[in-house]
């Protein structure tokens, strides 16, 4: 996407100093940096500290991982344990084991330690072509969503409310939950996006809210707890929300606060959406909330407060500091608060027998 004028993604290979590089998101909307991940090290901390954050992101520095894996690695044996360290990163998000799995496999058909370093990077960038593919089909099945919306209320503006980023800075290029706004804008519709903040990282606040604005679209950052509020009063038309991972029986693990906003939205009929790619649904998994694990991350994120202050990034206490508090990263809600998922095969209501019909191979 663009960023005052100049295409960038969130990772990249570049060819002239053959690293990886990426965006770090820690600093952002105030401070942008690029840095160069160079070993399968560099990807794991970028991956857990979060430079890099986002399903589809996390899966694509994943699979540039085991190339930078490949360089380092003397035997096969050190490659895969390289690899099983690289997929525990962070729990949640398929995307990460996928884009593991997928490259090793190929890397792990050749013979010479040159040919596994080049598949490992050729098919890690593929991966993050497709990814972007992806997002962009995204885009163009949710469109009449968003049109049908708009010729209800004759062109008023349509409110989507979103939560946490699920926007190019996660995906690549355009987002998942942003894309169909992308296609809606740029189709010259009237919409108004609503960004929960997501504390305690405050990625609506920090990168939504940063990205909406660089492409014009007009947005609105509200505290987490606002959106209940919102909907009561007709204010918010429909949510669309990203995810980490997805059962086959469409139960959607994403950020913390997802699962009461899909309840406020189903106790007042708006419609509840969540776009993903397909690298998203875990198809060996049913009961999202039994089975999918959850990140409990450092509960210094929820006591510490980030901002900007006196022209640099700084951290602020908030809670006595003797007090304890905890983090956990990521809720599920059930199948049944969904009304559908936006994929790059088209949409379909969050049911296995749906979901199957769009993707009957499971892939
Ligand atoms: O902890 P994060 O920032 O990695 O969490 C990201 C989300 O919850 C996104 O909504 C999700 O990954 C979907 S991104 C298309």
């Amino acid at each position: 996407m663009k960023v005052d004028g100049k295409n960038i993604r969130p990772i990249w290979f570049d060819t002239e100093s053959q690293v990886v590089r990426i965006i770090d998101q820690r600093l952002l909307p105030h401070e942008f940096v690029i840095t160069d991940l160079k070993t399968a090290d560099d990807a794991i901390m970028a991956i857990k500290e979060m430079y890099v954050r986002g399903a589809p992101l996390i899966g694509v520095t994943g699979a540039y991982g085991v190339y930078l894996a490949a360089l380092h690695s003397e035997t096969e044996d050190k490659l895969i344990a390289e690899c099983r360290r690289i997929k525990a990163a962070r729990p949640t998000a398929v995307n990460l084991a996928w884009g593991v799995d997928k490259v090793l496999s190929e890397v792990l058909k050749k013979e010479t330690f040159a040919e596994k370093i080049e598949t490992a990077r050729d098919r890690a960038s593929e991966i993050a072509e497709f990814e972007a593919e992806n997002c962009r089909k995204i885009g163009e099945h949710g469109l009449p969503l968003i049109q049908e919306i708009s010729r209800r209320k004759n062109g008023k503006t349509v409110n989507i409310l979103t939560h946490c980023n699920a926007g190019w800075l996660a995906c690549i290029e355009y987002g998942t939950a942003t894309a169909p706004m992308y296609a809606a804008y740029n189709k010259g519709i009237d919409i108004h996006v609503w960004v929960d903040e997501t504390r305690p990282l405050n990625q609506g606040a920090r990168l939504t809210a940063w990205e909406l604005g660089k492409h014009g679209i007009e947005h609105t950052v509200i505290t987490d707890n606002a959106g209940g509020h919102l909907m009561q009063h007709g204010m918010v038309d429909m949510v669309i929300v990203g995810t980490d991972r997805t059962t086959a029986a469409g139960d959607v693990a994403n950020k913390i606060g997802t699962y009461l906003k899909a309840l406020a939205a189903k106790d007042n009929n708006i419609p509840f959406y969540v776009a993903l790619p397909s690298t998203t649904f875990d198809w060996t998994l049913k009961d999202g909330l039994r089975d999918i694990p959850i990140e409990e991350r450092n509960p210094d994120e929820v006591r510490y407060v980030q901002g900007f202050d006196k022209g640099s990034v700084r951290n602020v206490l908030v809670p006595p500091k003797e007090s304890p508090a905890a983090n956990y990263a990521f809720d599920v809600t059930p199948a049944r608060l969904v009304t559908g998922f936006i994929t790059e095969r088209g949409v379909c209501r969050a049911n296995e027998q749906d979901i199957r019909r769009l993707f009957p191979s499971g892939s």
